[in-house]
């Protein structure tokens, strides 16, 4: 039965596994979870796993179904999409998920610095006007390198073959090195896994014949030089 969407944001603002920060309070100073999401939310500690863009929460779903050892949090902005997550969680007894409804620009005053261990970014949509909104772009890969642990990871799924290009090019300009996910070093067991988990977007992509690009990175710590503008407006730049 389909949830008309202001019941849909009645039902999820009384989830226990959602949470949506308050703005104009992350202006002032950073969320009281900031540094303490495994002790105050998961009341555990594992590794903390972030999906930007979750959308509907397939993705953070199938994340915490085969890796019960590991912490899931999914943020997106659309809350109508993120209740059908967060209600399937909670039907499926899934205490190793939750989900945030936020702007990502606010990122920085929702973790501590070094209190991620990965990132996924699914199926981001490309912002063919302007790219610096795109969760990929160097804005945000400035956000994530702050966030990271020493050995955090990034990847990204999509079905642009221009995006998967745009991130070949600029991440290692942005202090990531993107990790060749063949190898024995790239290669674990969620990198295995996430062929298989289907996200939304991923299986109107495969139902148009259209291929998977998979990126994974590593940030490498320390100064990075700016940014040729010539390079930034990539891939669509004339
Ligand atoms: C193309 S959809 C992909 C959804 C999901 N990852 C999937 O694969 O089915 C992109 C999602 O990113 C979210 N999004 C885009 N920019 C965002 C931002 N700055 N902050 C939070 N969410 C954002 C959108 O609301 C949307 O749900």
């Amino acid at each position: 039965m389909r949830v008309p969407k202001l019941e849909r944001y009645r039902q999820l603002a009384a989830f226990p596994n959602f949470l949506e920060p308050p703005v104009k309070h992350l202006l002032e100073t950073s969320f009281e979870l900031s540094g303490k999401w495994n002790d105050a939310f998961f009341r555990r500690p594992a590794p903390l796993i972030l999906e930007m863009g979750c959308g509907w929460g397939d993705f953070s779903l199938g994340l915490a179904r085969r890796f019960p050892d590991r912490n899931i949090l999914g943020l997106d902005v659309k809350g109508g999409r993120i209740w059908r997550g967060a209600a399937m969680a909670l039907e499926e007894g899934l205490k190793n998920v939750g989900f945030i409804r936020i702007e990502g620009e606010a990122l920085e005053r929702l973790f501590a610095p070094g209190e991620l261990d990965e990132i996924w970014v699914t199926f981001p949509t490309p912002y063919l006007r302007k790219p610096e909104k795109m969760l990929i772009s160097p804005t945000f890969l400035a956000r994530y390198r702050n966030l990271f642990a020493a050995e955090g990871f990034l990847h990204l799924k999509t079905d642009v073959e221009a995006l998967a290009a745009y991130a070949r090019k600029l991440w290692p300009l942005c202090g990531f090195r993107i990790l060749d996910t063949e190898s024995a070093e790239g290669r674990s067991d969620a990198d295995v896994a996430h062929e298989s988990i289907d996200t939304n977007f991923q299986t109107r992509a495969v139902g148009k014949n259209k291929s998977i690009y998979y990126i994974k990175a590593t940030p490498i710590f320390g100064e990075i030089a700016p940014i040729p503008k010539s390079l930034l407006r990539l891939p669509w730049s004339r």
